[in-house]
């Protein structure tokens, strides 16, 4: 099997279980026309996020690396009234963009966007004493995740979700000598979960229109 039997499965699955409606359409298009590379996640991977956060009940999200919203608006979705959204971006121009999608899907008051290195507004996060955080998606630069899973870790609850993404990049998570540089921070991820007694973990390798890669899923137990 190949990309192409790999993209029209994501196309059958996602015009049936996660179609868009105008505002995820719009958001699209205003993240092509703005030059905004597409690496957004697949439908069906936003369809997922929303389903976990909905499945947990989640009322305070996080999400690192925003780029036109796509994923905001789709984990936004799940929340109850009152429920709330904080989602970082280092790049202004795609906050930006963000920005006008996330307003035009109607989600603009619970969706708080803040524009800087991720690891540099966390201070901020924690002076306002934001969370606990009952769900996080990880999916800015990535060889930060391992920074970003610790500190979400510790602005969790147990019942808490961590999710990172593109952690197995064509299956060179497996590779130790990989030159991605990338990988040697997908490994100090899996390394930190295997033995943290805090979280139980997972990954899980998918194929889709994205070509080959995975997610963790981690549930915080203590
Ligand atoms: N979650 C989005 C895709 C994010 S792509 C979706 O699925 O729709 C990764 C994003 O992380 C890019 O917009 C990039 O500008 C941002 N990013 C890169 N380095 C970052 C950093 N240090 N802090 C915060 N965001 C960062
Ligand atoms: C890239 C980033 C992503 O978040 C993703 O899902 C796919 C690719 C990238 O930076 O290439
Ligand atoms: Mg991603």
């Amino acid at each position: 099997m190949s990309q192409e039997n790999w993209t029209a499965v994501d196309e059958y699955v996602s015009g049936l279980l996660a179609p868009h409606d105008e505002a995820l359409e719009a958001a699209l298009r205003a993240s092509e026309d703005a030059g905004l590379p597409a690496i957004q996640v697949s439908p069906a991977q936003g369809k997922l996020l929303y389903l976990l956060a909905k499945s947990i009940g989640a009322r305070q999200v996080l999400e690192f690396g925003t780029l036109g919203g796509y994923s905001t608006i789709w984990l936004a979705r799940a929340l109850p009234d009152g429920g709330r959204l904080i989602t970082l971006e280092a790049d202004l121009h795609n906050a930006k963009v963000a920005r006008g999608s996330i307003a035009r899907a109607g989600l603009g008051d619970l969706v708080d966007l803040r524009v800087g290195p991720a690891l540099d507004l966390l201070p901020e996060l924690e002076i306002e004493g934001a969370g606990r955080f009952d769900l996080t998606f990880i999916d800015a630069d990535k060889v930060h995740t391992p920074e970003y899973f610790a500190w979400a870790l510790d602005h969790s609850r147990p019942g808490s979700l961590i999710v990172s993404d593109n952690v197995v990049r064509d299956g060179q998570l497996a590779d130790p000598n990989s030159n991605d540089p990338t990988i040697p921070a997908q490994r100090r991820l899996h390394e930190m979960l295997a033995a943290d007694p805090r979280v139980e973990a997972t990954t899980i390798q998918t194929v889709g229109v994205k070509g080959h890669d995975g997610f963790n899923i981690a549930l915080v137990i203590g």
